[in-house]
């Protein structure tokens, strides 16, 4: 139940991104460096053209989304892996990144990586499980961003 994303899907990537960014780290991230949405229609505009996105559809409503940019000629980055929080924990954003690697691999890149945050322990442990190693941390006024990576 993955696709390829269009433009008409974006109000709806709006909400899953805006919504499930809300709900995991309103309490994670201090307020004054918590940005609501995380994500405007704008800027959505914007990263539709430099990577694409795919969507999960339950029951024909999107409830997962995930995006993957070329960097390079090999390397990759997967952006916006938002789940909404009521169908978190049943595998759909396992579906999603393994749908990114297998896209990726077919361009020929030779490795994804990504930015997350240090506090996002779920997050890290998600990617843990799907085989991405702690790669590089940044220094920012909430904390440590964090870059993983997998090859493929
Ligand atoms: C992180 C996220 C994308 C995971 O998607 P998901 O569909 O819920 O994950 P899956 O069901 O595929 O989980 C696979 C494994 O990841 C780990 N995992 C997922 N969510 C977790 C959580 N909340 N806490 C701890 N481990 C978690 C577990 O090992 C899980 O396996 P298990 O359920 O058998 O224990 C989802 O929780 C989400 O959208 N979170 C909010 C947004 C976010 O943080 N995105 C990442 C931005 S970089």
């Amino acid at each position: 139940m993955i696709e390829k994303a269009c433009l008409d899907n974006a109000e709806d990537i709006l909400l899953v991104i805006n919504r499930s960014n809300r709900e995991a780290y309103k309490n994670t991230i201090p307020k004054e460096h918590f940005r609501e949405p995380v994500l405007s229609q704008q800027e959505l505009l914007r990263d539709f053209e430099r990577m694409t996105f795919y969507v999960y559809r339950s029951k024909s409503k999107i409830v997962g989304v995930a995006a993957l940019q070329i960097e390079s000629k090999e390397t990759g980055r997967i952006h916006w892996v938002y789940i909404l929080p009521e169908h978190q924990r049943k595998g759909i954003g396992t579906v999603l990144v393994t749908h990114l690697e297998r896209k990726a691999k077919e361009i020929g890149l030779r490795r994804l990586r990504l930015l997350t945050i240090e506090k996002a322990n779920w997050a890290i442990n998600f990617y843990e499980k799907l085989g991405y190693n702690l790669a590089d941390e940044i220094e920012r006024p909430w904390g440590f961003d964090v870059f993983m990576g997998k090859e493929l």
